[in-house]
């Protein structure tokens, strides 16, 4: 990796995506090519379900079953090329700001850089120190899991509770829950995210505070929801011990940026675990955020999570376009959003160690690119991020999945498969497999009015046995859910969203739009919390609101 620095970058002027040649082409070919159906594309290759299929870096991608020949790809490779995708993933590799509205480098991949490589912002080189905290969040495990580390009562830890929302929670959520098959049985693990205090007292209804470990995690430490919990925590804590502040060294630990904040809510800095302003909340499991997950799976564990992620990395950073899986899976969903007017995709693990993985993605994908404006600050002219969503399979099938088959919506699927069973029992997980593959086969195929005529279906009911079909689907397969394999999953889905970004020409790694119901809560809290009457003056709905509310409401004790 070249160790070089920059300062805040202004965004290098490009041709406007709309104006951009393979645009106009993809526009004319889309015209040809939206008709055809994949019965067709099928029929007119037999070999195009092994020819277009992708391996690399342990994962398997089958991507025939899209509405795509061969001069598809060619025309999104050009807009690949054309978008400067190239200069944009050198650029984030090296560490040059290309977060440009908080001027920022974006560096998750530094979290994963192995000893000894170099990537330096503002003139140092961050791979040691990120080094230097994962050895320090090692020992501190090893501690707490073998015993050593003990509560103030000198009771030993078995329960950790991690306090975060956003980026702090969703990916230690999903990873813990993906990971489980691997975790310390004897430790139980719980999240609390959610201001509503029903997450907290179902966390801590049975636990004891003499064997409970907090991990507040926070890049700002001035999350709302967060302190909130986190102060909460503190109280139950000190109630459950006797009153003794003493007692928060060795029950509370942090995860953040700022240290000044982590002082003042009373927590050594010792017991701190440090990452950097170039990680975004969303690209932040495999920082310290991930302390709970490396707490649950042990720290070689976790090594190996961070190995799949660079390994998913540098096939990132060196392959070519053609056989690069984030670059081919991001310019996909560029071709259904733009091009399809597709505007919600799927993601159906079927895996169940994966439940959480779809909610992890909706953060990673619509935080990063629901976006209005280019990174010049003017309107964008084409849809920008996809709205993800999901459950594992098969559960979905028997829920939503009617809408994908015979609904009026078109909606890109990603199935994402294991071959190993991590639960082998009897015939489950041939049944899975079996699944996943008739769903995408089905989606893909449908059923024509005449197959449904010869099963002996009378004419009238025809019409609602008929599957279109033509419906797409990435069909991805690796061989174990692993933390390696899972870090490389989550790799592959954050560098297909830097691929969509960079031909949307938009900034992925702000947040911008989170800000103003932030802004407007704290107005309101306040005038909800008010022991005279408030003169509001909001909107008459939102006034007449919060006077309905302060009636209503019965004030807690
Ligand atoms: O509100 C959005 C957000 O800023 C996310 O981007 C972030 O992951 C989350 O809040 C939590 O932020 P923090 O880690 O600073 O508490």
């Amino acid at each position: 990796m070249a160790a070089r620095t920059k300062s805040a970058v202004k965004a290098k002027a490009i041709t406007p995506l709309t104006k951009r040649k393979a645009w106009k082409a993809l526009g004319i070919h889309y015209k040809k090519i939206a008709k055809v159906h994949l019965r067709k594309l099928f029929g007119d290759d037999p070999k195009r379900g092994e020819r277009l299929t992708l391996e690399a870096a342990g994962i398997f991608l089958d991507y025939s079953k899209h509405r795509i020949n061969d001069q598809t790809i060619k025309l999104l490779l050009q807009l690949a090329d054309e978008s400067r995708l190239r200069e944009r993933i050198d650029a984030m590799f090296s560490g040059e700001k290309i977060n440009i509205t908080e001027k920022r480098a974006v560096l998750h991949v530094a979290l994963r850089a192995p000893k000894g490589s170099s990537i330096v912002v503002d003139g140092e080189n961050v791979v040691p120190g990120v080094h230097a905290v994962l050895d320090k969040m090692a020992s501190f495990c090893d501690r707490v899991r073998s015993g050593a580390w003990k509560g103030h009562t000198g009771k030993r830890i078995r329960n950790i509770i991690n306090i975060g929302i956003g980026g702090s929670d969703l990916g230690p959520v999903m990873a813990y829950e993906a990971l489980k098959q691997y975790s310390e049985r004897a430790l139980t693990f719980r999240f609390v995210s959610n201001v509503d205090g029903t997450d907290f007292a179902e966390a801590v209804r049975d636990v004891d505070p003499a064997e409970t470990l907090w991990i507040v995690s926070s890049k700002t430490f001035t999350t709302l929801e967060t302190m909130t919990n986190a102060h909460t925590a503190r109280d139950w804590t000190l109630k459950g011990l006797g009153g003794d502040e003493k007692s928060i060294a060795k029950h509370f630990v942090a995860v953040s940026t700022n240290a000044a904040e982590v002082t003042k809510f009373g927590i050594d800095t010792a017991n701190m675990f440090e990452f950097w302003d170039w990680v975004g909340g969303r690209y932040s499991m495999d920082s310290a955020i991930g302390l709970s997950t490396m707490l649950a799976i042990g720290p070689d564990n976790f090594r190996a999570m961070l190995s799949g992620f660079h390994q998913m990395d540098e096939h990132f950073r060196t392959a070519p376009f053609q056989q690069n899986l984030p670059v081919l899976m991001g310019l996909l969903s560029i071709w259904y959003g733009d091009f399809f007017g597709a505007q919600t995709s799927g993601v159906f693990p079927y895996e169940q160690y994966l439940k959480r993985f779809p909610a992890y993605l909706q953060q990673l994908t619509m935080e990063s690119n629901g976006k209005h404006v280019t990174l010049d600050g003017t309107h964008v002219n084409c849809q920008t991020g996809a709205i993800y969503w999901g459950e594992p399979g098969t559960n979905g099938q028997h829920s939503f999945y009617q809408l994908i088959h015979q609904g009026t919506e078109l909606i890109p699927c990603d199935f994402i498969a294991f071959a190993q069973a991590l639960n082998p029992v009897g015939r489950h997980h041939d049944m899975l497999l079996a699944n996943v593959f008739a769903q995408a086969e089905a989606l893909a195929f449908g059923k024509t009015p005449e197959q449904v005529k010869k099963e002996g279906t009378p004419d009238w009911l025809v019409p609602h046995r008929v599957f279109e079909g033509n419906r797409p689907s990435n069909t991805i397969i690796m061989d174990k859910l692993t933390p390696e394999a899972l870090g490389k999953l989550v790799a592959l889905y954050e560098h297909s969203v830097f691929t969509q970004g960079t031909i949307w020409h938009i900034d992925s790694f702000d947040q911008w739009g989170v800000e103003l119901g932030k802004v407007l809560a704290q107005r309101i809290i306040p005038e909800i919390e008010s022991a005279t009457e408030p003169k509001l003056a909001h909107d008459s709905s939102t006034n007449s609101l919060i006077r309905r509310y302060r009636k209503l409401r019965k004030i807690s004790s």
